[in-house]
């Protein structure tokens, strides 16, 4: 046990002042970009799904908080826990970490659409953040059946 405490206690100490690096000046915010956007072209004519990768290379966590796009009367976001899918209010990004919207797992549900999307249109959305300013996305529509891991 004493042999053990002593390269646990070297650790921590190395750790601390990583973390005392990362917070220092210049590292004190959230750094978002978006990308892999696309929406399947939906089957149905009143809802759509969408997904995305949101990449934050800043030292502080931020919070996804709302979602509107010029296609949807409304966009909500969703997670998915043990195959169902629930409406959730905001997602956090991780500070140098990426919240990622994937089939099966997060995703956003455009309802009330008001124009079907086709494939090869291009959707605006309109992210907001609870620290960030807004991130405007061009998101691409594919095919019913793209799956990004295979590209087609
Ligand atoms: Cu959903």
């Amino acid at each position: 046990m004493r042999r053990l405490a002593v390269p646990a206690a070297a650790l921590t100490g190395t750790l601390a002042l990583a973390l005392a690096g990362c917070g220092g000046s210049g590292d004190t915010k959230a750094r978002l970009s978006v990308g892999s956007s696309y929406m399947p072209q939906p089957v149905s004519a009143d809802m759509a799904a969408g997904f995305l990768t949101i990449t934050n290379e800043g030292g502080t966590k931020d919070e996804l908080t709302s979602v509107t796009s010029d296609i949807a009367g409304e966009v909500t976001m969703h997670d998915t826990v043990g195959g169902a899918m629930q409406e959730v209010t905001s997602l956090a990004v991780p500070a140098h970490g990426q919240l990622v919207f994937k089939s099966g797992g997060n995703h956003l549900m455009f309802e009330k659409l008001k124009r079907k999307p086709r494939r090869g249109d291009t959707v605006t959305l309109k992210l907001r953040f609870a620290n960030s300013g807004p991130v405007t996305v061009e998101m691409p529509v594919r095919s019913a059946t793209y799956n990004p891991s295979t590209g087609h």
